[in-house]
């Protein structure tokens, strides 16, 4: 039988309302082994791996959404126009370009600036602002708050370029903004656009403002804990 999409096998149904979007297909796999119970495999295609399982008796998904804006843009327009799925929840890695957020913090976007023209397709008479989802940017909070962890909400920079030949990037910090990745602005336009809901919480996994001690791998898996269990605790 033909897939529903391209890039998925999973028939109709096969993934909760919530699907949480780690970059990293071996994450989700990680996580559908050590946060979901009676996790089942409904996608790997291209081996980007989905899986649907429960936690703590929620039905939950998670599946990786590739790096960047074009990777994270196919992937959560088929979830939310194919799939029903309602709200997306991206948790991944970013540098800082805050002074005072340093490795292992959080970061909640608020907002996802944009060096990508990924928006131009809207056609629209101006700059769109793609936000994260009011609803689901209060309850990560609320959360992160309630776990004691370290964190901030704010705009972020999600760009097309990991090595940027104009080292243009900490141009950014002029206007406040908390840490540079590349995939919320499309998750937050593709949201936008189906009227969904998606948040991305980011764990800070470098620096581009200051020197930071180096962390041990130990540090980095449980400031990753924290982030998927804040994201799956607001999961619905
Ligand atoms: N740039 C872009 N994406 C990232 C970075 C970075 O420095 N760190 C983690 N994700």
């Amino acid at each position: 039988m033909a897939y529903i999409t391209p890039h998925n096998q999973a028939p109709r149904g096969a993934f909760a309302n919530t699907v949480l979007m780690p970059g990293d297909p071996l994450r989700s796999k990680y996580i559908a082994e050590n946060f979901l119970d009676a996790a089942e495999l409904v996608n790997n295609v291209r081996g980007v791996q989905g899986y649907t399982g429960y936690y703590k008796g929620k039905r939950v998904s998670v599946m990786a959404s590739g790096m960047g804006m074009p990777a994270i843009g196919i992937y959560s327009q088929e979830l939310f126009q194919f799939y029903d799925v309602t709200s997306v929840i991206r948790i991944g890695s970013c540098g800082s370009l805050d002074r005072d957020l340093h490795i292992r913090d959080l970061i909640i976007a608020q907002g996802a600036c944009t060096d990508s023209n990924y928006a131009d397709q809207y056609r629209l008479p101006g700059t769109f602002c793609p936000i994260g989802s009011w609803r689901l940017l209060r309850a990560a909070a609320d959360e992160a708050a309630a776990r004691g962890l370290n964190f901030k909400v704010g705009n972020v920079l999600s760009s097309d370029h990991f090595y940027n030949d104009s080292r243009s990037t900490l141009d950014w910090t002029r206007m406040g903004v908390l840490g540079v990745e590349m995939e919320a602005a499309a998750l937050y336009c593709n949201a936008a656009r189906l009227k969904k809901d998606a948040l991305c919480i980011l764990t800070v996994s470098d620096s581009l403002v200051g020197g930071e001690p180096e962390t041990s791998p130990e540090e980095r898996e449980r400031t990753f804990t924290d982030m998927v269990e804040v994201a799956l605790t607001i999961a619905d």
